[in-house]
């Protein structure tokens, strides 16, 4: 029981790393707050997750992009739980294009999402972990924040930022014993690589063989990781970038020998 009675939110909640990582938390005995925009997908989540889980989940709908709607599932979180430990900023979304050609509203969606949604759910989450003594603040930022390809350039943008804030962030607030961290997923099969994975006739096999493991990562890798720097066995674990993409950075000359 890594989390045992800690409070702990995820946004994304409904699909993919959020939805993996919020059960995962749930069976190590967290309370968990399970947000998402899409508020089907994670009361279908709540309803299907094991009564054996230690812990619990609610479901919150939430728009992280929204001050007031970030502001009401803290105060939520705060009402049913009392306290708040764990904040999981997972939520993101990806629009593909160059500087060229991609739409200017898509620009501002994926920064209002990606990035402002990370700053929202620190304005509102941080206080509230001081006041319980302290906690674990992490983002989902990617491979792309170190690493850029082509025909994400915005996307890429939002997740060197949300790299740097990670970092800012870490040094404002471990002093009031908060710790913040990013995890850099490499390709991980959900619902937001899907359409390279299975609509590009090399994608699954090219996506496997630049990993150095030779595998598309899952849901459940990421979350894997989620859960130990959200528990106390990290404790001194600050302002650090994870990546967990079966090697990928570290093996960059061997995708560049399979292009
Ligand atoms: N899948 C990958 O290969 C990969 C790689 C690197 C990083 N990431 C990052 O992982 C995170 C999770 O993505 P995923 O792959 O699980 O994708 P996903 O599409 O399966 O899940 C994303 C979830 O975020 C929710 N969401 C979108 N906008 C929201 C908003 N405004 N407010 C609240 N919730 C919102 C969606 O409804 C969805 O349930 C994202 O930040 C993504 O950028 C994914």
């Amino acid at each position: 029981m890594r989390l045992a009675s800690k409070v702990a939110i995820v946004t994304g909640a409904g699909a993919g790393i959020g939805r993996a990582s919020a059960l995962r938390f749930a069976a190590e005995g967290a309370h968990v707050v399970a947000a998402d925009i899409d508020d089907a997908s994670v009361q279908e989540m709540v309803s299907m997750s094991s009564t054996q889980a230690s812990g619990s989940i609610r479901a919150c709908q939430v728009d992280v992009a929204s001050a007031a709607s970030v502001e009401a599932l803290i105060t939520t979180t705060l009402e049913q739980h009392g306290r708040l430990d764990v904040l999981f900023s997972n939520a993101g979304i990806q629009l593909d294009g160059n500087a060229i050609d991609l739409p200017e509203e898509d620009w501002d969606r994926m920064f209002a999402v990606n990035v402002k949604g990370a700053f929202l759910c620190a304005k509102y989450g941080i206080p509230a972990m001081i006041a319980s003594g302290g906690g674990s603040f992490l983002i989902t930022a990617s491979v792309n924040s170190f690493y850029a390809e082509s025909d994400i350039a915005g996307y890429s943008a939002t997740k060197g930022a949300v790299m740097q804030l990670t970092r800012a962030m870490a040094i404002d607030h471990g002093p009031g014993g908060v710790r913040v961290n990013c995890i850099c997923p490499g390709w991980t099969e959900t619902a937001m690589s899907k359409p390279y994975l299975e609509e590009n006739p090399k994608g699954r096999e090219f996506a496997a063989k630049i990993a150095p493991s030779g595998r598309i990562g899952q849901p459940e890798d990421i979350a894997s990781v989620a859960l130990f720097l959200a528990s106390d066995e990290s404790g001194f674990v600050n302002g650090a970038a994870w990546n967990v993409d079966g090697g990928w950075t570290a093996g960059m000359t061997k995708a560049i020998a399979l292009v």
